[in-house]
Protein backbone atom coordinates (compact mmCIF):
# COMPACT_ATOMS: atom_id res chain seq x y z
CA UNK A 1 0.00 0.00 0.00
CA UNK A 2 2.86 2.53 -0.97
CA UNK A 3 3.43 4.54 -4.12
CA UNK A 4 0.67 3.85 -7.09
CA UNK A 5 1.63 2.79 -10.32
CA UNK A 6 1.46 5.01 -13.36
CA UNK A 7 -1.58 3.51 -14.17
CA UNK A 8 -2.80 3.24 -10.84
CA UNK A 9 -2.18 7.11 -10.37
CA UNK A 10 -4.63 8.00 -13.60
CA UNK A 11 -7.20 6.14 -12.08
CA UNK A 12 -6.47 7.69 -8.89
CA UNK A 13 -6.47 11.06 -10.40
CA UNK A 14 -9.58 10.34 -12.06
CA UNK A 15 -11.62 9.31 -8.64
CA UNK A 16 -10.12 12.36 -6.85
CA UNK A 17 -11.52 14.21 -9.87
CA UNK A 18 -15.06 13.25 -9.57
CA UNK A 19 -15.17 13.74 -5.88
CA UNK A 20 -13.77 17.37 -6.48
CA UNK A 21 -16.46 17.79 -9.33
CA UNK A 22 -18.99 15.93 -6.76
CA UNK A 23 -18.50 18.51 -3.76
CA UNK A 24 -18.30 21.57 -5.82
CA UNK A 25 -21.65 20.78 -7.13
CA UNK A 26 -23.12 19.70 -3.28
CA UNK A 27 -21.63 23.34 -2.70
CA UNK A 28 -23.19 25.24 -5.92
CA UNK A 29 -26.35 23.52 -6.67
CA UNK A 30 -29.54 23.11 -4.65
CA UNK A 31 -29.48 19.16 -5.02
CA UNK A 32 -25.95 18.88 -5.13
CA UNK A 33 -25.70 16.64 -1.82
CA UNK A 34 -27.70 13.66 -4.36
CA UNK A 35 -25.12 14.45 -6.60
CA UNK A 36 -22.43 13.70 -4.34
CA UNK A 37 -23.78 10.59 -2.75
CA UNK A 38 -24.76 9.16 -6.30
CA UNK A 39 -21.00 9.57 -7.53
CA UNK A 40 -20.12 8.19 -4.37
CA UNK A 41 -21.80 4.76 -4.53
CA UNK A 42 -20.85 4.55 -8.21
CA UNK A 43 -17.22 4.79 -6.88
CA UNK A 44 -18.15 2.22 -3.95
CA UNK A 45 -19.32 0.11 -6.38
CA UNK A 46 -16.68 0.51 -8.97
CA UNK A 47 -13.82 -1.99 -9.97
CA UNK A 48 -11.16 0.16 -11.34
CA UNK A 49 -11.64 2.71 -8.33
CA UNK A 50 -11.42 0.12 -6.00
CA UNK A 51 -7.80 -1.68 -6.97
CA UNK A 52 -6.41 1.91 -7.30
CA UNK A 53 -7.65 3.65 -4.37
CA UNK A 54 -7.00 0.29 -2.55
CA UNK A 55 -4.08 0.15 -2.99
CA UNK A 56 -2.45 3.40 -2.17
CA UNK A 57 -1.77 4.23 1.48
CA UNK A 58 -2.89 7.94 1.65
CA UNK A 59 -6.57 6.07 0.97
CA UNK A 60 -6.04 3.45 4.19
CA UNK A 61 -4.96 6.12 6.52
CA UNK A 62 -8.15 8.13 5.85
CA UNK A 63 -10.16 4.47 5.94
CA UNK A 64 -8.33 3.41 9.09
CA UNK A 65 -10.92 6.34 10.73
CA UNK A 66 -13.84 4.09 10.31
CA UNK A 67 -11.70 0.14 9.75
CA UNK A 68 -10.00 -1.41 12.90
CA UNK A 69 -7.42 -2.72 10.87
CA UNK A 70 -6.74 -5.02 8.04
CA UNK A 71 -6.52 -8.55 10.70
CA UNK A 72 -8.67 -10.08 13.74
CA UNK A 73 -5.62 -9.23 15.60
CA UNK A 74 -6.42 -5.57 15.22
CA UNK A 75 -10.18 -6.14 15.59
CA UNK A 76 -10.03 -8.33 18.81
CA UNK A 77 -7.44 -5.49 20.20
CA UNK A 78 -10.18 -2.89 19.36
CA UNK A 79 -12.92 -5.10 20.65
CA UNK A 80 -10.85 -5.50 24.02
CA UNK A 81 -10.60 -1.16 23.93
CA UNK A 82 -13.78 -0.93 23.37
CA UNK A 83 -15.64 -3.64 26.05
CA UNK A 84 -13.37 -1.63 28.56
CA UNK A 85 -14.81 1.11 27.94
CA UNK A 86 -18.07 -0.21 28.68
CA UNK A 87 -19.24 -0.67 24.87
CA UNK A 88 -20.38 -3.55 22.97
CA UNK A 89 -19.02 -4.57 20.11
CA UNK A 90 -20.66 -6.54 16.48
CA UNK A 91 -17.64 -7.69 14.76
CA UNK A 92 -17.55 -7.17 10.39
CA UNK A 93 -15.20 -9.60 8.50
CA UNK A 94 -15.52 -7.09 5.68
CA UNK A 95 -16.28 -8.44 2.19
CA UNK A 96 -19.78 -8.14 -0.30
CA UNK A 97 -20.39 -9.16 -3.46
CA UNK A 98 -18.52 -12.36 -3.80
CA UNK A 99 -17.89 -13.70 -7.34
CA UNK A 100 -17.11 -17.62 -7.17
CA UNK A 101 -18.12 -19.83 -4.31
CA UNK A 102 -14.37 -20.34 -2.84
CA UNK A 103 -14.73 -16.57 -2.02
CA UNK A 104 -17.33 -17.59 0.14
CA UNK A 105 -15.97 -20.12 1.82
CA UNK A 106 -13.00 -18.47 2.70
CA UNK A 107 -15.54 -15.67 4.45
CA UNK A 108 -17.23 -18.38 6.16
CA UNK A 109 -14.36 -20.10 7.44
CA UNK A 110 -12.75 -16.51 8.45
CA UNK A 111 -15.87 -16.06 10.20
CA UNK A 112 -16.43 -19.21 12.17
CA UNK A 113 -12.31 -18.71 13.60
CA UNK A 114 -13.82 -15.33 14.49
CA UNK A 115 -16.37 -16.89 16.41
CA UNK A 116 -14.18 -19.30 18.72
CA UNK A 117 -11.64 -16.36 19.00
CA UNK A 118 -14.10 -14.23 20.37
CA UNK A 119 -15.25 -17.34 22.94
CA UNK A 120 -11.45 -17.50 23.54
CA UNK A 121 -10.96 -14.22 24.50
CA UNK A 122 -14.15 -13.80 26.07
CA UNK A 123 -14.96 -10.81 24.44
CA UNK A 124 -18.22 -8.81 24.50
CA UNK A 125 -19.11 -9.15 20.88
CA UNK A 126 -21.12 -10.56 18.66
CA UNK A 127 -20.43 -10.87 14.45
CA UNK A 128 -22.68 -8.93 11.65
CA UNK A 129 -22.09 -10.34 8.17
CA UNK A 130 -23.05 -9.61 4.42
CA UNK A 131 -25.24 -12.21 2.81
CA UNK A 132 -23.89 -11.00 -0.33
CA UNK A 133 -20.19 -12.07 1.15
CA UNK A 134 -21.47 -15.63 1.63
CA UNK A 135 -22.90 -15.89 -1.87
CA UNK A 136 -26.44 -14.16 -2.23
CA UNK A 137 -25.69 -13.27 -6.07
CA UNK A 138 -24.41 -16.55 -6.95
CA UNK A 139 -27.11 -18.69 -5.48
CA UNK A 140 -29.40 -17.76 -2.39
CA UNK A 141 -30.04 -21.29 -1.30
CA UNK A 142 -25.69 -21.42 -1.25
CA UNK A 143 -25.36 -18.13 0.58
CA UNK A 144 -28.31 -19.57 2.96
CA UNK A 145 -26.29 -22.80 4.05
CA UNK A 146 -23.31 -21.05 4.21
CA UNK A 147 -24.81 -18.40 6.60
CA UNK A 148 -26.67 -21.55 8.22
CA UNK A 149 -23.19 -23.16 9.31
CA UNK A 150 -22.14 -19.75 10.79
CA UNK A 151 -25.23 -19.38 12.95
CA UNK A 152 -25.27 -22.87 14.11
CA UNK A 153 -21.53 -22.66 15.39
CA UNK A 154 -22.33 -19.05 17.13
CA UNK A 155 -25.23 -20.88 18.96
CA UNK A 156 -22.89 -23.98 20.16
CA UNK A 157 -20.37 -21.00 21.48
CA UNK A 158 -23.44 -18.71 22.74
CA UNK A 159 -23.02 -16.01 20.34
CA UNK A 160 -25.16 -14.51 18.06
CA UNK A 161 -24.79 -13.25 14.03
CA UNK A 162 -26.66 -10.07 12.74
CA UNK A 163 -27.63 -10.65 8.75
CA UNK A 164 -26.54 -6.54 7.18
CA UNK A 165 -29.32 -5.43 4.83
CA UNK A 166 -27.59 -4.46 1.50
CA UNK A 167 -29.44 -2.82 -1.12
CA UNK A 168 -33.24 -3.29 -1.92
CA UNK A 169 -32.99 -6.15 -4.90
CA UNK A 170 -31.67 -7.96 -1.89
CA UNK A 171 -34.29 -7.43 0.44
CA UNK A 172 -36.29 -10.19 -0.12
CA UNK A 173 -33.76 -12.79 -0.24
CA UNK A 174 -32.31 -11.49 3.07
CA UNK A 175 -35.63 -11.79 5.02
CA UNK A 176 -36.23 -15.48 3.20
CA UNK A 177 -32.57 -16.24 4.93
CA UNK A 178 -33.62 -15.04 8.16
CA UNK A 179 -36.97 -16.52 7.69
CA UNK A 180 -35.39 -19.85 7.07
CA UNK A 181 -32.85 -20.25 9.80
CA UNK A 182 -34.78 -18.91 12.52
CA UNK A 183 -38.32 -20.75 11.36
CA UNK A 184 -37.20 -24.00 10.06
CA UNK A 185 -34.38 -24.30 11.47
CA UNK A 186 -35.37 -22.45 14.71
CA UNK A 187 -32.48 -21.70 15.27
CA UNK A 188 -33.16 -18.20 17.93
CA UNK A 189 -29.60 -16.57 17.64
CA UNK A 190 -30.14 -14.61 14.43
CA UNK A 191 -31.19 -10.95 13.76
CA UNK A 192 -31.63 -8.90 10.97
CA UNK A 193 -31.92 -5.38 9.37
CA UNK A 194 -34.55 -2.80 8.28
CA UNK A 195 -33.67 0.30 6.15
CA UNK A 196 -36.24 3.12 7.08
CA UNK A 197 -35.35 4.44 3.87
CA UNK A 198 -37.65 1.51 2.53
CA UNK A 199 -40.99 1.89 1.91
CA UNK A 200 -41.51 -1.43 2.11
CA UNK A 201 -40.40 -1.34 5.67
CA UNK A 202 -43.17 -0.78 7.97
CA UNK A 203 -45.00 -3.82 6.24
CA UNK A 204 -41.54 -5.72 6.90
CA UNK A 205 -41.47 -4.59 10.79
CA UNK A 206 -44.80 -5.77 11.28
CA UNK A 207 -44.51 -8.71 10.18
CA UNK A 208 -41.12 -9.40 12.30
CA UNK A 209 -43.21 -7.84 15.58
CA UNK A 210 -45.71 -10.24 14.53
CA UNK A 211 -42.44 -13.11 14.81
CA UNK A 212 -41.01 -11.43 17.76
CA UNK A 213 -37.67 -11.24 15.67
CA UNK A 214 -34.81 -9.67 16.59
CA UNK A 215 -34.15 -6.52 14.74
CA UNK A 216 -31.76 -3.53 13.90
CA UNK A 217 -33.15 -0.34 12.54
CA UNK A 218 -30.89 1.85 10.04
CA UNK A 219 -31.56 4.76 7.94
CA UNK A 220 -30.13 2.87 4.64
CA UNK A 221 -26.55 3.63 3.19
CA UNK A 222 -26.98 2.09 -0.41
CA UNK A 223 -28.04 4.63 -3.34
CA UNK A 224 -31.74 3.19 -3.71
CA UNK A 225 -34.16 4.65 -6.69
CA UNK A 226 -37.15 6.79 -5.87
CA UNK A 227 -39.33 3.63 -6.74
CA UNK A 228 -38.12 1.83 -3.59
CA UNK A 229 -37.09 4.59 -1.50
CA UNK A 230 -37.62 7.82 0.25
CA UNK A 231 -35.91 10.35 -1.61
CA UNK A 232 -36.18 12.69 0.85
CA UNK A 233 -33.96 12.64 4.04
CA UNK A 234 -37.04 14.35 6.46
CA UNK A 235 -38.78 11.31 5.11
CA UNK A 236 -36.67 8.96 6.00
CA UNK A 237 -35.87 10.43 9.20
CA UNK A 238 -39.70 10.49 9.91
CA UNK A 239 -39.92 6.72 8.88
CA UNK A 240 -37.05 6.41 11.53
CA UNK A 241 -38.97 7.71 14.10
CA UNK A 242 -42.55 5.78 13.44
CA UNK A 243 -40.80 2.19 13.03
CA UNK A 244 -39.10 3.10 16.34
CA UNK A 245 -42.39 3.34 17.92
CA UNK A 246 -43.48 0.36 16.51
CA UNK A 247 -40.59 -1.63 17.68
CA UNK A 248 -40.69 -0.20 21.18
CA UNK A 249 -44.62 -1.12 20.81
CA UNK A 250 -45.91 -3.24 24.36
CA UNK A 251 -46.74 -5.75 21.41
CA UNK A 252 -43.42 -5.83 19.99
CA UNK A 253 -42.27 -6.53 23.61
CA UNK A 254 -44.59 -8.63 24.73
CA UNK A 255 -43.47 -10.62 21.51
CA UNK A 256 -39.89 -10.67 22.86
CA UNK A 257 -38.55 -7.97 20.02
CA UNK A 258 -35.24 -6.57 21.15
CA UNK A 259 -34.90 -4.11 18.94
CA UNK A 260 -31.09 -2.53 18.13
CA UNK A 261 -31.08 1.70 16.78
CA UNK A 262 -28.40 2.09 14.50
CA UNK A 263 -27.84 6.12 14.15
CA UNK A 264 -25.64 8.59 14.84
CA UNK A 265 -28.17 11.01 14.54
CA UNK A 266 -29.17 13.06 17.72
CA UNK A 267 -32.28 13.84 17.01
CA UNK A 268 -33.69 10.10 16.94
CA UNK A 269 -31.31 9.33 19.81
CA UNK A 270 -33.12 11.69 22.09
CA UNK A 271 -36.70 10.78 20.70
CA UNK A 272 -35.86 7.47 21.61
CA UNK A 273 -34.28 7.99 24.81
CA UNK A 274 -38.01 10.78 25.49
CA UNK A 275 -40.33 8.12 24.70
CA UNK A 276 -38.94 5.56 26.24
CA UNK A 277 -38.49 7.88 29.30
CA UNK A 278 -42.74 8.68 28.76
CA UNK A 279 -43.39 5.05 28.60
CA UNK A 280 -41.32 3.42 31.21
CA UNK A 281 -39.59 1.02 29.18
CA UNK A 282 -36.63 -0.64 31.20
CA UNK A 283 -33.59 0.54 29.40
CA UNK A 284 -32.35 -2.89 28.78
CA UNK A 285 -35.16 -4.27 26.40
CA UNK A 286 -32.89 -2.23 23.20
CA UNK A 287 -29.47 -1.49 22.37
CA UNK A 288 -28.09 1.87 20.24
CA UNK A 289 -25.82 1.16 17.70
CA UNK A 290 -22.90 3.14 16.02
CA UNK A 291 -20.14 2.61 13.55
CA UNK A 292 -16.38 2.24 14.82
CA UNK A 293 -15.03 5.80 14.43
CA UNK A 294 -17.86 8.16 14.51
CA UNK A 295 -19.20 9.85 17.42
CA UNK A 296 -17.26 8.04 19.84
CA UNK A 297 -17.88 11.07 22.34
CA UNK A 298 -21.72 10.00 22.00
CA UNK A 299 -21.22 6.17 22.75
CA UNK A 300 -19.21 6.99 25.55
CA UNK A 301 -22.09 9.47 26.88
CA UNK A 302 -24.93 7.21 26.30
CA UNK A 303 -22.95 3.81 28.01
CA UNK A 304 -22.53 6.19 30.52
CA UNK A 305 -26.12 7.34 31.08
CA UNK A 306 -26.30 3.50 31.72
CA UNK A 307 -27.82 2.40 27.65
CA UNK A 308 -26.80 -0.25 26.25
CA UNK A 309 -24.52 0.25 23.55
CA UNK A 310 -22.89 -1.91 20.95
CA UNK A 311 -20.15 -0.35 18.13
CA UNK A 312 -20.09 -1.92 14.54
CA UNK A 313 -16.08 -2.68 13.90
CA UNK A 314 -15.06 -3.67 10.49
CA UNK A 315 -11.93 -5.64 9.70
CA UNK A 316 -10.25 -7.01 6.74
CA UNK A 317 -8.96 -6.34 3.30
CA UNK A 318 -11.64 -5.67 1.81
CA UNK A 319 -12.70 -2.13 3.31
CA UNK A 320 -12.99 -0.22 0.32
CA UNK A 321 -16.67 0.08 -0.82
CA UNK A 322 -17.57 0.30 3.11
CA UNK A 323 -15.00 3.38 3.59
CA UNK A 324 -16.34 4.98 0.58
CA UNK A 325 -19.91 4.57 1.86
CA UNK A 326 -19.11 6.18 5.20
CA UNK A 327 -17.70 9.30 2.80
CA UNK A 328 -21.08 9.43 0.87
CA UNK A 329 -23.01 9.94 4.65
CA UNK A 330 -21.07 13.07 5.06
CA UNK A 331 -19.48 15.26 2.84
CA UNK A 332 -16.79 16.85 5.25
CA UNK A 333 -15.75 13.14 5.18
CA UNK A 334 -14.35 13.87 1.75
CA UNK A 335 -12.71 17.25 2.64
CA UNK A 336 -10.22 15.04 5.11
CA UNK A 337 -10.24 12.59 2.06
CA UNK A 338 -9.05 15.11 -0.74
CA UNK A 339 -6.88 16.94 1.46
CA UNK A 340 -4.98 14.29 2.20
CA UNK A 341 -4.58 13.20 -1.48
CA UNK A 342 -3.44 16.85 -2.07
CA UNK A 343 -0.91 16.45 0.63
CA UNK A 344 0.65 12.86 -0.52
P1 LIG B 1 -27.44 10.70 9.46
O1 LIG B 1 -26.88 10.24 8.17
O2 LIG B 1 -28.64 11.58 9.45
O3 LIG B 1 -26.28 11.37 10.29
C1 LIG B 1 -26.50 11.95 11.55
C2 LIG B 1 -25.18 12.46 12.10
O4 LIG B 1 -24.33 11.37 12.36
C3 LIG B 1 -24.39 13.32 11.12
O5 LIG B 1 -24.80 14.66 11.19
C4 LIG B 1 -22.98 13.11 11.61
O6 LIG B 1 -22.72 13.88 12.76
C5 LIG B 1 -22.99 11.67 12.01
N1 LIG B 1 -22.56 10.79 10.90
C6 LIG B 1 -23.35 9.96 10.19
N2 LIG B 1 -22.61 9.27 9.28
C7 LIG B 1 -21.34 9.72 9.42
C8 LIG B 1 -20.12 9.40 8.76
N3 LIG B 1 -20.04 8.50 7.80
N4 LIG B 1 -18.98 10.03 9.16
C9 LIG B 1 -19.02 10.95 10.17
N5 LIG B 1 -20.16 11.29 10.83
C10 LIG B 1 -21.30 10.68 10.46
N6 LIG B 1 -26.98 0.50 6.52
C11 LIG B 1 -27.53 -0.44 5.72
O7 LIG B 1 -28.03 -0.11 4.64
N7 LIG B 1 -27.53 -1.76 6.10
C12 LIG B 1 -27.02 -2.16 7.30
O8 LIG B 1 -27.04 -3.35 7.61
C13 LIG B 1 -26.45 -1.18 8.15
N8 LIG B 1 -25.91 -1.51 9.34
C14 LIG B 1 -25.52 -0.51 10.22
C15 LIG B 1 -25.08 -0.85 11.51
C16 LIG B 1 -24.77 0.15 12.41
C17 LIG B 1 -24.34 -0.23 13.79
C18 LIG B 1 -24.89 1.52 12.02
C19 LIG B 1 -24.62 2.63 12.99
C20 LIG B 1 -25.26 1.85 10.75
C21 LIG B 1 -25.56 0.84 9.83
N9 LIG B 1 -25.93 1.16 8.52
C22 LIG B 1 -26.44 0.17 7.73
C23 LIG B 1 -25.69 2.52 8.00
C24 LIG B 1 -26.91 3.40 8.14
O9 LIG B 1 -27.92 2.95 7.27
C25 LIG B 1 -26.59 4.87 7.81
O10 LIG B 1 -26.11 4.98 6.51
C26 LIG B 1 -25.57 5.52 8.74
O11 LIG B 1 -25.75 5.08 10.05
C27 LIG B 1 -25.73 7.06 8.73
O12 LIG B 1 -26.99 7.43 9.16
P2 LIG B 1 -27.34 8.02 10.61
O13 LIG B 1 -28.52 7.27 11.12
O14 LIG B 1 -26.16 7.98 11.48
O15 LIG B 1 -27.87 9.49 10.38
Amino acid sequence: MDKPTLQNRSYLSVSIALLAVGALTFLLFRNGEKWLRSILIYLSQAGWARTSVSNWGVSWRVASRFVSGTDREAAIATTRALNDKGLLVTLDYLGESCTNSGEAQQAQAEILRLLDDIEKHKLQANVSLKPTQLGLKLDPQLACENIRVVVQKAKSVGNFIRIDMEDHPTTDATLNIYRQLRYTDKLDNVGVVIQSYLYRSEGDIEQLIGDGARVRLCKGAYAEPPEAAYPQKADVDANYLNLSRMLLSDKARSNGVYPAFATHDPAMIDDIKLYVRANNIPIDSFEFQMLFGIRRDLQVALAEEGYRVRVYVPYGTAWYPYFVRRLAERPANIWFFISNFVKA
